[in-house]
């Protein structure tokens, strides 16, 4: 299989004013030629084949945007290389745009005050989309999403999840070979989210489209990608496949426990009750979760420690999270 996105030892810096604290430092600020040098993105190396959806991780700031500006070649890199369909996209800014596809969640790239069908007109011509492709997407998202209610309303009068709808079904129109989606379901409720995710996934599976998409929701992660790349600090810190991450962690169980009582107080006994045994403790309103790793220590036995002192009056077992697999990489690395 070919690799339509190719990045080697890619870096971004940024020039920064060192803020100064205070009032005089603020004045200081006004006059100050006093820069720092941060890394968005640091030494990443990626490829990407024809047709993957790979979900691209990590926390605010680590690097995620401008790695994506970067393929799309609204950035030039401070150092490294990368190719998309096998071009450097900043310097085929134009041709690359034709073969990608862009999303940025809550920032709409479609025409305000047009109605959508317009929007998807102007696309056409735009893109030299020819009428039988053109005809042939309508009737394909039209067996995917109710077009009657969006089709002819113009954006700005549509909801935040029609107008992120309005704005996949663009990005996928002329059929690009890479989609870029940033954060595309940022802010929609749970039916939402599962509409969009429905649509990435009949779009890639039809068009055989490449999809890098960026997202805080595990939900995300679990319905669409099989890959995984986590980003910290402009670093990437993991690129596998999601499975053979839930392996890694497989021996992961999470123990959770109601107690008769205050919750808030009894987490701090449990804690403490715990120490020695090499486990994490959390808790909500509702329940005190214990995650256990099983080749360190067997979830009875924890079970039966917080026994001992505590009226246990409901218990769960759970499998461990991607979203708690997430994290354990985020503070502990693989
Ligand atoms: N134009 C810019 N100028 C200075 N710093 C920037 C700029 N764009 C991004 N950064 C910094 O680079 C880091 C990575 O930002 P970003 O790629 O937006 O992260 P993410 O999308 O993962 O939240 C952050 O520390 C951010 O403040
Ligand atoms: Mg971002």
């Amino acid at each position: 299989m070919e690799n339509v996105i190719e990045i080697n030892n890619l870096s971004k810096e940024f020039k920064v004013l060192n803020r100064h604290e205070g009032i005089k430092g603020s004045i200081m600020d006004l006059f100050s030629r006093d820069y720092k040098t941060v890394y968005a993105v640091k030494d990443v190396s990626l490829s990407i084949k024809q047709g993957e959806i790979v979900g691209y991780l990590g926390p605010n700031g680590a690097g995620k945007s401008t790695t994506i500006k970067m393929m799309t070649g609204v950035l030039k890199p401070s150092s490294g290389s990368i190719l998309v369909n096998g071009r450097v996209p900043y310097k085929d800014r134009a041709k690359n745009s034709q073969e990608i596809g862009v999303v940025f969640g809550q920032r709409s790239q479609l025409w305000w005050s047009l109605p959508l069908i317009e929007s998807f007109k102007l696309l056409k011509e735009i893109y030299g989309i020819d009428s039988k492709h053109y005809d042939e997407m309508m009737k394909f998202y039209g067996t995917l999403v109710d077009l009657e209610p969006i089709l002819h309303k113009p954006v700005r009068q549509m909801s935040l999840g029609q107008r992120t709808l309005s704005d996949i079904l663009a990005s996928f129109l002329h059929n690009p070979k890479i989609c870029f989606l940033d954060e595309p379901t940022i802010g929609l409720d749970v039916a939402m989210k599962s509409n969009i995710r429905t649509l990435i996934h009949a779009i890639n599976e039809k068009m055989n489209t490449t999809v890098i998409l960026t997202t805080h929701d595990m939900g995300d992660v679990d319905a669409l990608c099989k890959r995984i790349v986590i980003i910290d600090k402009g670093q990437m810190l993991y690129d596998n496949d999601i499975d053979h991450l839930r392996k890694f962690f497989g021996a992961y169980r999470t123990l959770k426990v109601r107690l008769k009582g205050d919750m808030s107080e009894k987490v701090k006994e449990v804690e403490k009750a715990l120490e020695a045994m090499d486990v994490s403790v959390s808790s909500d309103d509702e329940w005190i979760s214990v995650l256990v790793n099983e080749e360190k220590c067997g979830v009875l036995d924890v079970l039966s420690t917080i026994q001992k002192e505590h009226k246990v009056t409901d218990m769960q077992l759970q499998e461990i999270s991607t979203e708690e697999v997430i994290k354990k990489i985020y503070t502990e690395g693989v």
